[in-house]
């Protein structure tokens, strides 16, 4: 067919149409690689060391300073800083981007990072809390929420989760993890890090997570913070590096090394984690912050004998950004001139950084966490505190319930509330609690009187102080206990007991704290404790002496409400313990998932592995935790006695509510591998469900074990299952399981 007349005319004009369509197609496909290259490619040395460089806005870590440094103007001009932390405020976040954007070279927008750890003004439980839920699901809306106030405020990045795994509750920042197991870790690091980042971390209210800190960080000797670290590689990999790997699954965009060095090397300067292990066996793409001054701490740790040693050990290593060490702004360049550092190492860094910029979209809107109008109506809204509410009302383990004390029938009785946390509204706050504000706490004195209403006569005396030795008040106390009919008794730690270089060398309640109890528990009256701490306390004396105890940590704006709830029936504890309590400090570091050794105790044998002046048994196990509902377990059933390796395994289990009350119930499901090629747990959790029951009610709960949850790091360091016997057990706890065996087949 023939051209026609206007079809020769139109043409010149249909091919510019394409070559113009074609360049705006191809801009708008370009791969987010492609523009991280372009952009790379236009840099120069000096900036791409700026890329690496953060500061924060005041001298501490921690801080919250609204304003940076003063010169930290010039630098961003110049490209010299890639990064902020501690600079808060949509205001302030914009004033220094639009430096970078308007007045540097290349526009590159800044990040702005933070610890948002359980809430940015609207405070949630601390992170132990939330796992006490074994709710990924609930755990993964409060890291939403935190992440729609923190980004409103112009924050990008949060320096959490931390998913630590810590045995040691001497260690004092055991509060800001998920406790002792590696399965429930990475349950809550994935719940976490997806509910920071959304489902698209170039939405307006999402931030990028970090995973930290990179790693082992939590076996701290002695339990003693920023302490040497030593363990096999076999543990580390079955143990500590587990919730790592599982939120660099869930897509984490970033990770922070260490303070601690493991088996001689810190991990600032650890090629094999932060390059073997993280980029090419887990092919993470996004980039590691250092901690704080951590690339300055290879010289005391000893591998560095100046700052530009350390930098060139860090960078070589994997380590990408440097927060507030300044090795790389000192010394990056002489170290490139002297061949020390490649400038291939240099852009990659650069690159991982960028990536995440680009995800971020900071690069399509760099002002977008900068809308004051947004951030006064996203902060402490109603919807905030609901989902604060809820979290915490879901947090709190029932640890005792002798007689049905609790709940507390609602008017029938005058209540007093004693102890140095009965009216505390800065402790609920929890350690590293943002912005959080005293003003906003419901304290337990003010939770119950809500509750009660203004008719209701509560009395209230503190008795003590939280950790002072005074004993001049406990009179006045026991005064007020004898006139009431039953005590809530409120004991625990201050809030800066626990967090970041807050190790203790005892774990009992602080201050003459136990003494009062002990004051008012002569007094005869029934006693409820309420537990607020950050790390498994002690708490062997009220154990054995009080009618209830209930465990809540630190729940945040909302505490005295959720636990006036639950001390008057609204709401029925459903938490379990995601951390072993000891009974005595010596027996620490304890954890469910230990080894048999070859000589487990047998109190019938004298040489077997136990303490000879106190028991072996914990106080609380793993997992434990009670209801108001009763729950009844039977009917164990195993698909197969014998399975393959292709084959999953079902296990079932019927459990009954029979109680008086609706209910939540964990149920956990753990195996134990009883002969492999190398020494394994006792018990290792494998799942869990947390179901609802009304009360009578029955249901069958399932789960599935497939090969891949058999596997360890065996003899040859192989991460493979072997044919065998293993131990299944169902139950409402680490302790109480019902029983049964199946075998691997090869
Ligand atoms: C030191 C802490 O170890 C880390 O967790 C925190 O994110 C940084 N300081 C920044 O505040």
């Amino acid at each position: 067919m023939k051209a026609g007349k206007s079809t020769i005319i139109l043409f010149p004009f249909i091919i510019f149409f394409l070559i113009i369509q074609k360049n705006v197609f191809s801009q708008s496909v370009k791969t987010i690689e492609e523009r991280v290259d372009s952009v790379l490619s236009l840099m120069t040395q000096t900036e791409k060391i700026g890329q690496l460089v953060q500061f924060s806005g005041g001298w501490d870590t921690g801080a919250q300073s609204t304003k940076p440094k003063t010169g930290s103007e010039e630098l961003i001009a110049q490209g010299k800083i890639g990064s902020f932390l501690n600079i808060i405020g949509a205001e302030t976040t914009k004033e220094l981007q639009q430096i970078a954007i308007e007045k540097s070279r290349m526009k590159i927008p800044l990040i702005f990072g933070l610890d948002v750890i359980h809430g940015f003004r609207t405070t949630f439980p601390v992170p132990l809390a939330e796992a006490s839920s074994w709710d990924p699901a609930l755990v993964k809306k409060s890291a939403r929420m935190q992440a729609i106030e923190a980004s409103a405020s112009g924050i990008h990045w949060t320096f959490n989760p931390m998913v630590d795994i810590a045995r040691d509750p001497r260690w004092g920042r055991i509060v800001e993890g998920s406790g002792e197991d590696p399965f429930l870790g990475s349950a809550m690091a994935a719940a976490r890090v997806k509910g920071y980042q959304g489902s698209d971390l170039s939405a307006n209210n999402t931030i990028a997570a970090c995973l930290k800190h990179f790693a082992g960080y939590g076996g701290a000797e002695g339990g003693r913070d920023y302490n040497t670290v030593d363990f096999s590689e076999r543990t580390f990999r079955d143990v500590y590096l587990k919730p790592f790997k599982a939120g660099v699954d869930a897509g984490a965009a970033t990770l922070m090394a260490s303070f601690n060095e493991i088996g001689g090397v810190p991990s600032s300067s650890n090629q094999q984690l932060l390059t073997k292990i993280l980029r090419d066996e887990w092919k993470f793409d996004g980039f590691v912050v250092s901690d704080w001054n951590s690339i300055g701490e290879l010289i005391p740790h000893g591998v560095a004998k100046d700052l530009k040693q350390a930098g060139e050990l860090a960078l070589n290593a994997g380590l990408d950004m440097d927060m507030e060490a300044s090795a790389y702004t000192k010394h990056l360049s002489e170290l490139i001139a002297e061949g020390k550092v490649s400038m291939l190492t240099v852009d990659e860094s650069v690159r991982r950084i960028l990536r995440i910029k680009f995800r971020l979209g900071l690069f399509d809107d760099p002002y977008k966490y900068c809308d004051t109008d947004r951030e006064k109506k996203t902060i402490l809204t109603k919807e905030m505190r609901e989902a604060s509410l809820e979290t915490a009302q879901k947090s709190i383990v029932l640890l005792k319930n002798e007689n049905e004390l609790l709940p507390i029938a609602k008017g029938e009785k005058k209540i007093a509330v004693i102890g140095p946390l009965g009216n505390s509204t800065i402790d609920p706050l929890g350690p590293w609690n943002q912005q959080g504000d005293a003003k906003q706490v419901v304290s337990v004195l003010q939770g119950i009187k809500n509750k009660l209403g203004i008719n209701a006569e509560i009395l209230f005396e503190e008795g003590c102080s939280i950790k002072g030795n005074e004993k001049d008040r406990f009179a006045k106390a026991v005064e007020t206990a004898n006139q009431a009919d039953i005590v809530v008794l409120v004991l625990g730690e201050s809030l800066d007991m626990s967090g970041e270089a807050r190790s203790r060398a005892t774990l009992d309640l602080p201050g003459v704290q136990e003494e009062l109890a002990k004051e008012i528990h002569k007094t005869g009256k029934p006693i409820v404790a309420v537990i607020m701490n950050g790390r498994p306390l002690t708490i062997t004396w009220l154990d054995e002496h009080v009618s209830s105890i209930l465990e809540t940590w630190f729940l945040g704006i909302e505490a005295g409400s959720a636990i006036a709830d639950v001390l008057f029936g609204d709401v029925n504890p459903s938490g379990k313990l995601p951390v072993t309590f000891p009974r005595f400090v010596g027996q620490v570091p304890m954890y469910y998932n230990h080894k048999n050794s070859g000589r487990p105790y047998n109190p019938k044998d004298n040489y077997t592995s136990y303490y000879s002046d106190y028991s072996n048994s914990p106080l609380y196990p793993f997992g434990y935790g009670l209801s108001y509902a009763k729950f009844i377990y039977s009917n164990l059933k195993l698909s197969s006695k014998n399975i393959s390796k292709i084959e999953p395994l079902k296990i079932s289990v019927e459990v009954k509510n029979d109680g008086l009350y609706n209910g939540e119930e964990v149920v956990q499901l753990y195996i134990r591998d009883l002969v492999g090629s190398v020494t394994r747990p006792v018990k290792e959790l494998k799942g869990f469900h947390k179901i609802f029951l009304t009360k009578g009610e029955t249901k069958n709960v399932e789960f599935v074990l497939t090969e891949e949850d058999l596997k360890f790091y065996n003899l040859n360091m192989n991460f493979v299952s072997e044919p065998g016997m293993f131990k299944v057990f169902v139950g409402t706890n680490s302790a109480e399981c019902l029983e049964d065996e199946f075998e691997l087949m090869d």
